[in-house]
């Protein structure tokens, strides 16, 4: 490994996140020679927790540890770089002084140095305090060593209280060394969308307002809120998946060629991708926005009682669960262009995927012979999950008398490409974060650029201007979702079940 010695600090360490993700993740870098032989994790939360007792629960009794294949002297010798630190609270003094101290402890006992990842994996309300905290240990710059911060979302709220925290953080903390995830961007798929669009000569010339009838992009859950409720009813799909995941994935198919493909160059165009996005005002969340909130009902994964009576959900709560949405880019490239998201959970699949859907040719010629060809679909959708990958449907003539078509398509898997898993999200994005690589974090200004955008929205369904509609659990969502199509704009949402490429 040609990193920096450093330790990663995870604050929350005791918390769901960093059992899931995060130390699976590390574990994966640790296994793949990327950590320096140097490096120590040092967990943090408010638990009292010995440095075997996190082990245990992080490692040896984590059902989320990947350990498939890996020797038992590999996980125990994985399992001495993990520590850990109890804090009463997390900006209490005392306790950054422990932190502090214990840190001084790790780099003369271990050598790993004094460059630090200060992972914010806590309650968001922490998200300024314990930078603040932080700096008064004189922990966020420390001479010839650097010192960065990953922050969780959500980042924010809405726009008002993203500037906020971007104000409060970068007191402490200068852009440059802020790293807001979002782990959309570190899937594989998501980040494929550029090199499609930029490393090929024959896409672009299509990928616009010329060519292009409509982008729709689906991201399908079939899992309910769970336990999660809590956290959800706060948020709802329009902060916990639009305003984040989705958005940035609009931005990589949307977006200008970037002069250079670094870290100011990508992201100075998604900002102006966010600041095209045309507003959609007061009066128009009506005609532009379903929200919906799934009744009980039967998903793939089972039985699934109503939101409403999920544990942690208010009885009338008028959280969505469910979001379509419409809306255009005011730019030269998509000027007219409409773009549809959806997303929900309790959905019949999970699946998230990108459909670009290209103008129909001038005229129908062949039309005599079988309606279907007039309505031959050409479509690229790009699978960002599951079934990596992308096709391309067209037209191709049935065989036999006349000109009858048929939708086929070529279809390219990205497990053809590598034997190996398409890495995790969250282990891309750690390594990025131990190299100094910001490209895959989202940008403080981006991030309010994003909120702004949907803040009307957020505000229109506050004041209960618009209904919230209900659906099944299990079904694809509020019909009125179907309505926003209307007006001539496209054959609507695609049916990812009726897809050609289905054929396992
Ligand atoms: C998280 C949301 O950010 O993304 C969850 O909080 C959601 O509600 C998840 O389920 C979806 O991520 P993925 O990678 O499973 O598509």
């Amino acid at each position: 490994s040609n990193l920096d010695p450093h330790v990663l600090v995870i604050f929350g360490a005791s918390g769901d996140l960093a059992q899931r993700k995060l130390v699976p993740a590390v574990f994966e870098l640790f296994r793949g020679g990327y950590l320096p032989e140097k490096f120590a994790l040092l967990g943090a939360s408010r638990t009292d927790f010995t440095d075997e007792a996190f082990r245990n629960k992080v490692i040896f009794e984590n059902e989320h540890f990947k350990s498939d294949g890996a020797k038992e002297e590999e996980i125990k010798a994985f399992s001495e770089k993990l520590f850990y630190q109890d804090l009463a609270t997390y900006d209490g003094e005392k306790d950054i002084k422990a932190l502090a101290d214990r840190l001084k402890k790790l780099d003369k006992e271990l050598g790993v140095g004094r460059n630090y990842i200060f992972y914010l994996s806590t309650p968001p309300k922490l998200y300024s305090t314990i930078p603040a905290a932080l700096a008064k240990a004189g922990l966020n710059n420390n001479q010839d060593a650097w010192a960065r911060l990953i922050v969780e979302k959500p980042f924010g709220y809405n726009e008002q209280s993203a500037i906020k925290l971007n104000r409060e953080i970068q007191e402490h903390f200068p852009e440059n060394t802020i790293y807001r995830i979002d782990h959309y961007l570190g899937k594989e798929t998501v980040q494929n969308l550029l090199v499609t669009r930029f490393a090929n000569g024959f896409f672009e010339p299509l990928w616009n307002r010329n060519y292009v009838q409509s982008v729709q992009i689906t991201a399908a859950e079939t899992v309910g809120v769970g336990s999660r409720g809590g956290y959800y009813d706060e948020s709802g799909a329009m902060r916990d998946m639009v305003q984040n995941h989705l958005l940035q994935v609009l931005a990589h198919v949307a977006m200008e060629p970037p002069i250079r493909a670094d870290a100011p160059s990508i992201r100075n165009e998604k900002l102006k991708l966010f600041q095209s996005l045309r507003p959609i005002t007061k009066k128009d969340v009506k005609t532009h926005v379903v929200r919906g909130q799934y009744t009980e009902g039967i998903t793939s994964e089972g039985k699934e009682v109503a939101y409403r009576d999920s544990p942690g959900v208010p009885e009338k709560s008028k959280t969505e669960t469910y979001v379509a949405m419409k809306f255009f880019i005011d730019n030269w490239r998509w000027a007219g262009v409409p773009f549809f998201v959806r997303t929900g959970k309790c959905l019949p699949l999970k699946l998230t995927e990108v459909v670009i859907t290209f103008k129909n040719p001038p005229q129908a010629i062949f039309a005599e012979y079988d309606d279907y060809a007039m309505s031959c679909d050409n479509q690229l959708i790009i699978r960002i999950q599951p079934d990596e990958g992308m096709a391309l449907e067209f037209g191709m003539k049935v065989p036999g008398e006349g000109f009858r078509v048929k939708n086929v398509d070529m279809d390219f898997f990205y497990r053809d490409l590598t034997k190996n898993d398409v890495p995790e999200a969250y282990t891309r994005l750690l390594l990025d974060c131990m190299k100094g690589e910001p490209t895959l974090y989202a940008r403080g200004d981006s991030v309010e650029a994003a909120w702004a955008f949907v803040d009307p929205i957020l505000e229109a369904w506050e004041k209960d201007e618009v209904p919230l509609y209900s659906y099944p659990a299990g079904s694809w969502g509020p019909l009125q979702a179907d309505a926003l199509w209307s007006g001539g704009l496209g054959n609507g949402w695609r049916n990812p079940t009726s897809s050609l490429t289905d054929r396992k």
